[in-house]
């Protein structure tokens, strides 16, 4: 049984997000690639069967760059449901999520958290307006606002006004910004708290000193998943 697919309507409107999604990626993708359709068309049957590590490298090769102010890039199902199955498993009150984008993740995790009842909530944090106004209307559509509660603006000035430790906080805003982001919220994780940031293995160089800076401090377990776009995951020790 998948605990996540008892949430039919949620479903549904989180398969239409991935596909958009997906369409979105390839068509910026195909936009930068030097070559034929056909060229592309093997660079895409390439891509879906290289492991995380080796995707990473074959963008930098070819010189695309996915991130865009413009796209949802969302994270994958396989990956929400890998977020899901943590909340559900951590229990949390506080998910604290930096770079929400239109909410995909959001979703997961506020279903995790109305099926566990507990009163939580996600905070969701998100620089464009735009996007926050669609986290806002799938929440409201898939009956789960009341888990959310959205900041617009700038990560780094929202966390300012932040007070609730989190449970769980999840990395997702530009790679580049991971280590500094991590630095500016490490007094909101407690002992005990998950920390997962996306994107480790595709960011290529941009996640390097935020996985030095972990790998060297003592007061955190975190290991690099080979999985998805690469996936740290890590546990506060010590507050
Ligand atoms: C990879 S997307 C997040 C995807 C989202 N977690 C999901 O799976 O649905 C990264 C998002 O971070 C946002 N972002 C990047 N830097 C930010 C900052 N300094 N403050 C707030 N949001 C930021 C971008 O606008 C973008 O929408």
């Amino acid at each position: 049984m998948n605990l996540f697919s008892k949430n039919a309507k949620l479903k549904s409107l989180l398969d239409n997000l991935h596909l958009e999604n997906e369409k979105q990626l390839i068509f910026q993708a195909r936009s930068q690639f030097n070559g034929t359709d056909e060229e592309f068309q093997e660079l895409l049957a390439k891509y879906n069967v290289y492991n995380p590590i080796e995707k990473g490298k074959l963008l930098e090769e070819y010189k695309i760059k996915i991130q865009s102010e413009e796209l949802a890039l969302s994270v994958s199902s396989e990956m929400g449901l890998f977020l899901f199955s943590t909340a559900m498993i951590a229990k949390p009150k506080i998910i604290l999520e930096l770079g929400s984008s239109i909410g995909v993740s959001t979703l997961y995790f506020a279903e995790a958290l109305r099926q566990l009842n507990n009163d939580g909530y996600v905070i969701a944090t998100e620089l464009s307006k735009k996007k926050c106004d669609i986290i806002q209307k799938n929440a409201e559509s898939s009956g789960l606002d009341r888990y959310i509660k959205i900041f617009q603006g700038n990560v780094f000035d929202t966390i300012k006004n932040i007070n609730e430790k989190a449970d769980i906080a999840f990395i997702d805003i530009w790679a580049s910004g991971y280590l500094d982001i991590f630095k500016a919220i490490r007094h909101l994780l407690k002992t005990g708290s998950i920390f997962i940031a996306d994107n480790m293995f595709s960011a290529g160089k941009d996640a390097v000193p935020f996985k030095e800076y972990l790998d060297k401090d003592e007061t955190v377990h975190n290991i690099t998943l080979d999985f998805e776009s690469g996936v740290e995951y890590g546990i506060i020790l010590q507050q």
